[in-house]
């Protein structure tokens, strides 16, 4: 049995932050912004709305458009509403899901692949009938506001897919997948602070050590690397060329990362998705935006892959689905 893509939800909180609101308290401007990421905008949640909120919102409309129920959810997020629990049991409760399995994954910005693949190994095993999947994130609360070099490149927001039961020739139908991680590099890109290793104090506070840190120009190296090496693998591996790749969905960190992929990959512009001036870098909430927004007909052959700190990465296949509106 294959996992079956049946519908994806979105949600954004409705807040916008141009560059030129940046550039008004912070060293920059929309023009650096734009040329060296693309970006040029990002949608900022509201005191009071948090990450479950985002993935409630989006997982509601993709549960609305396909019917029925599922008997897991599992939540992407680098940005837990708090560090215990996981946010997912939340999510599934306020759903109306009932007692169904509820779990978080922490993959980073390459955290939605990483849930896609746990979730479709759970129902191509029989573990599970149909799987919930957000990818929600609120960024922006850990984004050091002060630091020009990583406030201007994340936003907020989150996507959901349904995900049910069929077979491997069937519309929808998701996998294979290539998934890695190097924890060598773990320092490159996240927050020193916090967790069990540096619990919070007011030194840490002193030092911004409880926001996320990112050594750009590394990172940036390393995500074209990475999410090119995964794709190439993953299409050995399906025993697929790139020719028959008809859309491209890559980690929507930056729009000069995706075209260097692309580039390298061989595959033709006008086949990549990127919605990245809009949202920015919405970390595991990327891959699913991206998705929602690719105007993909039924059919085709779609090739997501992502790239986040840990450092982590993963790729996956679909065939693109007839999906039902919500
Ligand atoms: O989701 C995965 C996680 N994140 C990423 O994938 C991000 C990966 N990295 C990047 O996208 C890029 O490295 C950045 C967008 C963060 C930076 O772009 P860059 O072309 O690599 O710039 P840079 O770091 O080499 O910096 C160039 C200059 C520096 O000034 P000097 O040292 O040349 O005088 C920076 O201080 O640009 C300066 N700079 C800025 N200037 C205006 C850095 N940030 C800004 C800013 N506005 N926001």
């Amino acid at each position: 049995m294959t996992a079956i893509l049946q519908a994806i939800g979105t949600a954004v909180p409705p807040q916008i932050v141009t560059n030129d609101d940046l550039a008004a308290r912070l060293d920059t401007s929309d023009e650096w912004v734009r040329t060296r990421t693309g970006i040029a905008q990002r949608h900022v949640a509201e005191a009071g709305t948090s990450t479950s909120d985002l993935a409630v919102e989006a997982g509601a409309e993709a549960l609305k458009s396909s019917g029925g129920e599922v008997d897991v959810v599992i939540v992407a997020t680098t940005t837990p509403d708090r560090i215990c629990p996981s946010t997912a049991p939340e999510v599934a409760s306020r759903l109306g899901l009932g007692t169904v399995a509820a779990f978080d994954v922490n993959a980073v910005c390459a955290g939605f692949v990483y849930a896609l693949a746990t979730a479709a190994g759970l129902i191509e095993t029989g573990a599970a009938e149909r799987a919930l999947v957000v990818g929600a994130e609120t960024m922006t609360r850990i984004v050091d506001p002060e630091d020009r070099g990583t406030a201007v490149l994340f936003g907020d927001g989150a996507g959901a897919v349904v995900l049910g039961r069929g077979h491997a020739d069937q519309p929808g139908a998701v996998g294979p997948f290539d998934l890695g991680s190097d924890g060598d590099r773990a320092d490159l890109l996240c927050v020193p602070a916090g967790g069990a290793r540096r619990p919070l104090d007011q030194a840490a506070r002193d030092e911004r050590a409880n926001y996320l840190h990112m050594d750009g120009r590394e990172v940036y190296r390393q995500a074209v690397k990475r999410m090119s090496d995964s794709s190439r693998a993953l299409l050995a591996r399906a025993e697929l060329d790139v020719d028959d790749i008809d859309c491209f969905i890559g980690h929507q960190a930056n729009a000069r990362i995706l075209d260097a992929v692309g580039d390298r990959l061989g595959i033709a512009p006008e086949r990549r998705i990127s919605n990245v001036a809009r949202y920015g870098n919405t970390s595991a909430a990327s891959i699913p935006l991206a998705m929602s927004d690719a105007g993909v007909e039924p059919g085709k052959r779609v090739l997501l892959t992502a790239f986040g700190a840990g450092m982590t990465w993963g790729s996956a296949l679909l065939t693109w689905p007839e999906l039902a509106a919500s």
